[in-house]
């Protein structure tokens, strides 16, 4: 890998909100978060968007059906994806929301220079002209007569009737750039993988390139376009416009200038189903307009269930609430990456995840830290052993990485081409799948080792003592590595091993690559379990007895010391109360939890961020009295699990007659806002 600080940008989709997230909204939004981990743990300086896509005729239909207006709809549905990606510990930079102004005026701006653009031929790149055809609403899109299904013209998609609609539009002149986008493509200067949807774009082309309209009459929840303001932009034209509006597109500004203009990379992650949009409309419309293209875009396949498309008319959609719920972010990040090639279809089933839980991260993972880190509590008194330091052999340099063959097989530590280098080109070549199982081939080579240099053997001879810390030590360091290369899919399990290799509980950064940065003489953290069985309905299961030759099962956690209440003459400065973060919350979303007369999720607004949070509140107010309020809450607790739910920080409150009563503010405050 080469060591300039590369420049990038990675997209997801910005997802529809007519309706609630979908588990393939989930699948894109992990493998983004994963590649741009990744990228910074490597040392790159990554810009990683998300958003939501709230345009269009179809939220005006739902707005309308529910009785609320398109903003209240956009507004509830774009706060679910957020306290979504909370859950699934997603770090994006940028959430745009197409109904932003920032975004309404990059989009202007981009139609200003399409305006005035002049296609490689001399015409204009954006005309005039009349346009019938039949119009799918869902798909907001015109279908090719031949692709519906007669009698009365239904949509193959959405399988309901199309529309026949003629009126006047604007057109972009895509047949126009039909040789500059089969050269781009074909060079790989835009580079689509995997082959197969390469293939697939370039025999469109082949097919011929139709111009396309830009302008919709009808449609009122939109982009008005300026010259026609009964007209709305098309919204893909709005949509796609959010890679660059995000990055501060409208004002030119750092982020745009930096990230997209001057980045090396512009990459976009998308479902094989908006393949055409991404790769053939949205790079010849920046072309046209004289803005940098994307460089790099990949359609990942589709989830499955039972082997037919997620359907909510056939039941078998997979809820991504209850998917993460389960068993957690890190075991749910972790299996759609792992189960297949990110490029191609595959199917969910139950089993395979219980399964791969128990096999892959109970297992293998789960096993080899709690053992290396119980016997370096038993026998080297809870510290890291003392390091073994064997001479380099010659012309080799202290690469960041090393091969463990030749560590566990032979007595000489010699750092040669390394595992981290493969896993991290692994994950640039977004081959989540291979990366993963290049990291369990080695933890597979772990645990041999440890039954083969049976530790517990050594112990007994204290001839061997040398022999046991320098084993303990290298294999404390190749957990530390497994941690750090695993950490872009599991950041959660990855923090956690640090801690309780004593490094604090915190997420490796690019310094963690290097060989030996177990300090000799450190003392280990607790060991908690990382990962506990489940049974196949992902109830957890008792663990059974260890024998002589199986390493001793994990301590138990130590438990949490009981906070001392402050009581009367016992004051603490200022600095200890500036550890407390109080933030103020806009409440966007409020629910019971069944079961429980106290206890409301709270989905709360914190300007750059939604976090859920449980309250003990309900019986004292209403969950729909909450939505709009503003409170105090405590934003850097960690997190804790009431009722089997996560809460994510604590809402403020005092009580008169023993019900709740919570802090407000005398004046409106924006959404974050520190409470000091
Ligand atoms: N709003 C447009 C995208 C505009 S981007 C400028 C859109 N939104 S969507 O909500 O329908 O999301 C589509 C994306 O969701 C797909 O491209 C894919 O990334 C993901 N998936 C939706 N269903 C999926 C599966 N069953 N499996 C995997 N991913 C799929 O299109």
């Amino acid at each position: 890998m080469s060591t300039t600080k590369r420049v990038s940008v990675i997209t997801t989709p910005i997802y529809y909100v007519n309706d609630v997230p979908h588990v393939g909204h989930a699948y894109t939004t992990i493998a983004a978060d994963t590649l741009s981990r990744a990228r910074r743990l490597g040392g790159q300086d990554v810009f990683f968007l998300t958003g939501t896509d709230e345009h269009g005729q179809n939220i005006e239909r739902i707005a309308r059906e529910r009785g609320i207006s398109e903003q209240e709809h956009c507004d509830l549905i774009s706060a679910a994806f957020r306290s979504l990606w909370v859950r699934y510990d997603i770090r994006y930079d940028r959430f745009i929301r197409t109904t932003e102004d920032v975004h309404r005026r990059g989009v202007l701006k981009l139609w200003g220079l399409l305006r005035g653009a002049k296609t490689p031929d001399g015409k204009d790149a954006v005309y005039l002209g009349k346009y019938s055809g039949w119009y799918c609403p869902r798909c907001e899109g015109f279908k090719d007569e031949e692709e519906l299904r007669q009698p009365d013209n239904v949509c193959p998609d959405h399988e309901r009737p199309c529309e026949w609609t003629e009126e006047e539009n604007f057109f972009f002149r895509l047949s126009a750039y039909e040789g500059w986008l089969r050269e781009t493509i074909e060079s790989d200067r835009l580079r689509i993988r995997p082959d197969s949807r390469k293939n697939e774009i370039l025999g469109v082309i082949k097919q011929g390139l139709k111009d396309f309209s830009v302008s919709r009459a009808r449609v009122k929840w939109g982009i008005p376009v300026p010259e026609q303001p009964d007209h709305v932009l098309y919204v893909w034209v709005d949509a796609l416009s959010n890679y660059i509006t995000a990055l501060g597109f409208a004002d030119d500004g750092e982020a745009y200038r930096h990230y997209w203009a001057g980045g090396d990379e512009r990459l976009h992650l998308i479902g094989k189903d908006i393949i055409r949009f991404h790769c053939l409309y949205w790079p010849a419309i920046l072309h046209a307009a004289g803005v940098p293209v994307p460089t790099r875009e990949f359609g990942q396949g589709f989830i499955t269930r039972d082997g037919r498309k997620l359907s909510k008319t056939t039941g078998n959609v997979i809820d991504p609430v209850a998917l993460v719920e389960r068993l957690g972010p890190d075991a749910a990040r972790y299996f759609v990456l792992r189960e297949a090639p990110y490029g191609a279809d595959w199917d969910f089933t139950d089993s395979a995840f219980v399964g791969r839980y128990n096999a892959d991260l109970a297992n293998d993972l789960g096993n080899l830290v709690s053992r290396a880190l119980t016997m370096a509590v038993k026998y080297c008194d809870g510290r890291v052993p003392p390091r073994w330091e064997p001479p380099l052999p010659e012309g080799v340099g202290p690469a960041r990485a090393v091969d463990f063959t030749e560590v566990f097989a032979t007595s000489v530590c010699a750092p040669a081409d390394g595992l981290a280098d493969r896993v991290l080109d692994r994950y640039e070549e977004i081959d989540f799948s291979s990366a993963l199982t290049e990291l369990w081939s080695w933890i597979g080579q772990f645990n041999q080792a440890i039954v083969q240099a049976q530790p517990w053997s050594l112990a007994k001879d204290p001839a061997r003592r040398g022999e046991l810390e320098a084993f303990l030590y290298r294999l404390l360091e190749g957990v530390r590595l497994v941690a750090v290369l695993v950490s872009p899919v599991m950041p959660r399990a990855a923090s956690r091993i640090f801690a309780m290799l004593g490094l604090g509980e915190r997420e490796p950064a690019p310094g963690d690559l290097a060989w030996g940065r177990l300090d000799p003489g450190r003392p280990l953290g607790s060991i908690v379990p990382l990962f506990p069985r489940v049974e196949r309905d992902g109830v957890p299961k008792k663990e059974t007895p260890v024998s002589e030759t199986t390493p001793p099962p994990a301590p138990k956690p130590e438990a949490a010391p009981t906070p001392s209440p402050a009581a009367g003459g016992d004051r603490i400065d200022i600095a200890e109360f500036a550890k407390v973060e109080l933030r103020a919350a806009r409440i966007t979303a409020a629910e019971k939890i069944a079961g429980s007369k106290k206890l409301v999720r709270l989905q709360v607004d914190l300007g750059s961020e939604v976090r859920q949070v449980v309250a003990g509140i309900a019986d004292a107010y209403e969950p729909a009295a909450l939505v709009g309020k503003t409170v105090v809450l405590v934003a850097n607790l960690k997190p804790a699990k009431l009722m089997g739910v996560e809460s994510n920080g604590m809402v403020l409150a005092g009580s008169i007659d023993g019900k709740a009563v919570l802090c407000s503010f005398d004046a409106e405050v924006a959404p974050g806002t520190k409470v000091k």
